[in-house]
């Protein structure tokens, strides 16, 4: 099959690393890039240091609107689809380059396959919820990663087409926990010790444009006595500075510019808590047995929460400190994210489809 994979943001090159590298085995991938991220830290290291292929096309996209940046890559995907003629077009999570592909593939009546189907955080508010809504109701073959996810599925009547194969980035951590372990230089390069410090990444819409939310969380990290390891999305950072909140980061906080994934992974393994509005990074820290601090009211990964290793503590400064404090988890961790293999089961279900 010839397949178009569209990818565009941070998350979706660390899933797309060990699938891509399954896919290539007996079926021929086209890499469409939207340019949704394009800082060098926030796309180039992870096509260096997972070994993705060169992307066949670039949109170069950038920043913009929900409305601009979605409709420039749906003008922009349209396009490509027009000249590969595709049989399939695979897109993964939750984010615009999401939605921009499985739109203009299903108007063109080609198949979507969808990775990291069936999550909800039942907030529409989210720009990412609408896009997962729109992009399973699209879809063709719906990947999920957890049993949660296919009930979430079928309580919106999809049923067709429906596999829980396990989740992505539990291949891609196996492939790459080792190699980060090993070859990550960066406690040594911020002189950390092992579990004793707490990793932070905020990020999300909600967290970062309201001045009140991103001052109590600001707070919150330079009122606890502890060390925090803070790699600043490019996002948060644009809004740390615009609300004068920049300069206020004390000396127990050190700002850090994005890293790489094998970074992020030593860092999170090694850290004592982790806090984080990041959907992936929550699931990465249970998959390590690192107990996670959410700022968030809601989240779609609910196992992790369910089964005691994540606290949902929303922006409040004073929540955000009690679980600095006080949430140690706990509990067992079960297989609810697969046991690694989900790249082969998913290969394996387009194999029977083509
Ligand atoms: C996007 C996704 C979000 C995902 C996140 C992963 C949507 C709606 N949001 O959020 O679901 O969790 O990626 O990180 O698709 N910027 C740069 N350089 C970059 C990229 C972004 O400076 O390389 C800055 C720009 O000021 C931009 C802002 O970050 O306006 C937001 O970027 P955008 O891609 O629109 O959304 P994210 O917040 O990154
Ligand atoms: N990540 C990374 N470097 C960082 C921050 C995050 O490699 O500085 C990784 C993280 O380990 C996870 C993914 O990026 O695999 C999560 O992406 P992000 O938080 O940007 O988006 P979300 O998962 O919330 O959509």
């Amino acid at each position: 099959m010839k397949i178009i994979s569209v990818i565009g943001a941070r998350p979706q090159f660390i899933k797309c690393a060990p699938l891509s590298r399954e896919l290539r085995k007996s079926h021929d991938e086209i890499l469409v890039h939207t340019g949704q991220h394009y800082d060098p830290d926030m796309s180039d290291v992870f096509f260096k240091e997972l070994g993705i292929p060169e992307p066949d096309h670039n949109l170069g996209i950038g920043s913009a609107t929900q409305g601009e940046q979605t409709g420039n890559m749906l003008i922009g995907i349209e396009k490509i689809l027009i000249s590969e003629e595709p049989d399939m077009v695979l897109v993964y999570g939750d984010t615009n380059s999401t939605i921009a592909g499985s739109l203009a593939a299903s108007k063109r009546h080609i198949p979507v396959s969808h990775v990291e189907a069936g999550l909800r955080s039942f907030d529409r508010t989210m720009p990412e919820e609408i896009n997962r809504v729109v992009t399973d109701h699209i879809s063709d073959i719906l990947f999920c990663p957890t049993e949660t996810a296919v009930i979430n599925l079928g309580n919106e009547g999809i049923t067709e087409g429906v596999y829980n194969v396990g989740d992505v980035m539990m291949d891609a951590l196996q492939y790459n926990i080792r190699i980060a372990e090993e070859g990550s230089s960066i406690l040594d390069d911020l002189e950390l010790s092992p579990k004793d410090f707490m990793v932070a990444t905020v990020h999300r819409a909600s967290n970062t444009d309201s001045i009140e939310n991103l001052s109590s969380i600001v707070k919150a990290f330079c009122s606890v006595d502890e060390h925090v390891v803070f790699p600043v999305h490019p996002r948060t950072k644009k809004y740390l500075i615009k609300y004068g909140l920049w300069d206020n980061l004390c000396e127990n906080v050190s700002v850090i510019s994005p890293v790489g994934y094998l970074d992020m992974l030593k860092l999170m393994s090694n850290s004592r808590k982790v806090l984080t509005d990041s959907g992936g990074i929550q699931k990465e820290a249970y998959m390590l047995g690192v107990p996670c601090i959410t700022m968030r009211d809601n989240t779609e990964w609910v196992e992790t929460v369910n089964d005691g290793w994540n606290v949902l503590v929303g922006s409040d400064c004073n929540m955000i400190m009690d679980a600095i404090n006080g949430f140690e988890g706990s509990g067992m961790k079960g297989n609810v994210f697969g046991s690694g293999d989900a790249c082969e089961r998913i290969c394996s279900v387009l194999e029977g489809s083509s």
